[in-house]
């Protein structure tokens, strides 16, 4: 499914169905044959371009220019020489469908999403049915709680060559995500490795799942550095949860000196949890190379597919120091007794055929002309929002003037169907953070962005 549309072209929602034996084209002509029927596109509405709604949905021009002269064939379009392609004037035959009128919102500035319309669906399944005709039926049954040693051999390479971790698949936990890594960490950490620190902010998550689990985090600071690596060592923390290639959510990067720093405060005997989460996506800046590599002894790299793939599928791993590997296996054991089998298979497919580089290597073009299109729609409808952590990922944040009302502002977009999460929930004292928004981009068309922001920024007036 995408919705489209340009700032002077209607929000359009089209169905598209990758894994339908419809052709897209057809699918696509029935999804705007459907909508002038219903009266969702009204009479002489203007039509997103050819290109804008190709680019949109994900698909050739050449496809939306078919979809196009067939509607203008059967009289649901018209297209006249300067004017573009308009609605033409028909018979309205039913209300809108109750799925369309009911949805939340229109725009969803939900950060951490993925593109979810762009799962590889077809490498996937090629994948799963590849793989699955090379696993022995052993493998179905209860196995190694840390996951098959295939998977394991694949991740490690892909880290070794792609983050310079030092991954030996003989220390490489799979889990459910990130989440799960932290929740297993939760109850592995011994008191001596203990109390822990994380970034404040940080991603709000991660600190309820170490409430959960009995551990209240000591709060960092974080700065235009990343955190703040002499607060850490005059904390009593043993160990510490950090992001230093993104940090979540400011997105800053953390510096030269402050990683220095933080390898010599590890290596002194406490921990660091690098939570690589979004590592994938570097635009503007070289990428910096995960931490694990350097002390492999003191760091558990945390990674998963929630931002390469999609968050759904529950994939994530750690690389952890040999002495760690035993309580942590344990853990996972009495969490779940190891992560499902199938997915690893196709993953581990995936990885070797080469379709996850291919995947990152497209997926990366498309955020960033997405990231591009919010900066432009910032600094165009809400001059007054500074804008950080733009460099990277697939979300960035926006600050506002002190003391801004920006629980107002959330509100008020909300009420016109648009989602913003703001920054407060990511400080360890929500009351006391500074006004601002996380807005992520990679779930959302350049036109959505648009309008989106438009709609921001008269809610915001
Ligand atoms: C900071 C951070 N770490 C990790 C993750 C990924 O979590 P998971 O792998 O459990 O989906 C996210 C997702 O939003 C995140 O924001």
């Amino acid at each position: 499914m995408a919705v489209s549309g340009t700032s002077s072209a209607p929000e359009l929602l089209v169905e598209l169905d990758r894994t339908a034996v419809e052709p897209l084209h057809r699918q696509l002509a029935d999804g705007l044959r459907t909508a002038i029927r219903t009266g969702r596109l009204a009479a002489d509405t203007r039509m997103p371009s050819t290109r804008v709604l190709a680019a949109d949905l994900g698909v050739s021009r050449r496809l939306v220019v078919d979809a196009y002269s067939q509607l203008v064939a059967e009289g649901f379009l018209s297209s006249r020489h300067g004017s573009g392609t308009r609605v033409a004037t028909v018979e309205i035959a039913s209300p809108p469908r109750q799925s369309e009128s009911t949805r939340r919102y229109d725009v969803d500035f939900l950060p951490g999403s993925p593109d979810l319309r762009s799962f590889p669906r077809a490498a996937w399944m090629r994948a799963l049915r590849a793989g699955l005709a090379e696993t022995a039926s052993e493998s179905f049954g209860y196995v190694e709680p840390q996951g098959l040693f295939a998977a394991r051999t694949a991740i490690a390479h892909y880290l070794r060559r792609t983050r310079g971790v030092q991954a030996d698949p003989r220390h490489i936990v799979l889990c459910s995500g990130a989440t799960q890594a932290i929740a297993l960490l939760g109850r592995a950490l011994q008191d001596d490795e203990l109390p822990l620190a994380m970034e404040d902010p940080g991603f709000w998550v991660h600190r309820m799942v170490l409430r959960h689990n009995g551990i209240e985090p000591i709060a960092v600071p974080v700065d235009d550095d990343g955190i703040d690596v002499a607060a850490l060592a005059a904390s009593e923390a043993k160990t510490v949860l950090t992001t230093p290639a993104h940090q979540s959510p400011t997105g800053v990067v953390l510096s030269a000196p402050r990683r220095t720093a933080l390898v010599e405060w590890a290596r002194e005997g406490h921990l660091v949890i690098e939570d690589d989460y979004d590592a994938e996506y570097r635009y503007d800046r070289a990428p910096v190379g995960a931490l694990q590599g350097i002390a492999p002894d003191r760091v558990i790299y945390l990674g998963s597919t929630s931002k390469t793939l999609a968050p759904g599928l529950r994939i994530g791993w750690m690389v952890v120091p040999p002495a760690l590997v035993g309580a942590i296996r344990l853990s996972k054991i009495l969490a779940d007794t190891g992560s499902s089998v199938m997915d690893q298979i196709a993953f581990t497919q995936l990885l070797t055929s080469g379709a996850y580089d291919r995947h990152l290597r497209q997926m990366r073009r498309r955020y960033v002309t997405r990231r591009n299109a919010l900066l432009a729609a910032l600094a165009r409808h809400l001059p007054q929002a500074t804008v950080l952590g733009a460099a990277a990922g697939v979300h960035l944040t926006v600050r506002f003037p002190d003391g801004y009302p920006i629980a107002d502002l959330v509100r008020r977009a909300a009420a016109m169907r648009v989602n913003v999460e703001p920054l407060a929930p990511c400080y360890a004292d929500p009351a006391a953070a500074p006004p601002g928004l996380l807005l992520g981009y990679a779930n959302l068309t350049e036109s959505q962005i648009d309008a989106g922001v438009a709609t921001l920024a008269r809610a915001a007036l």
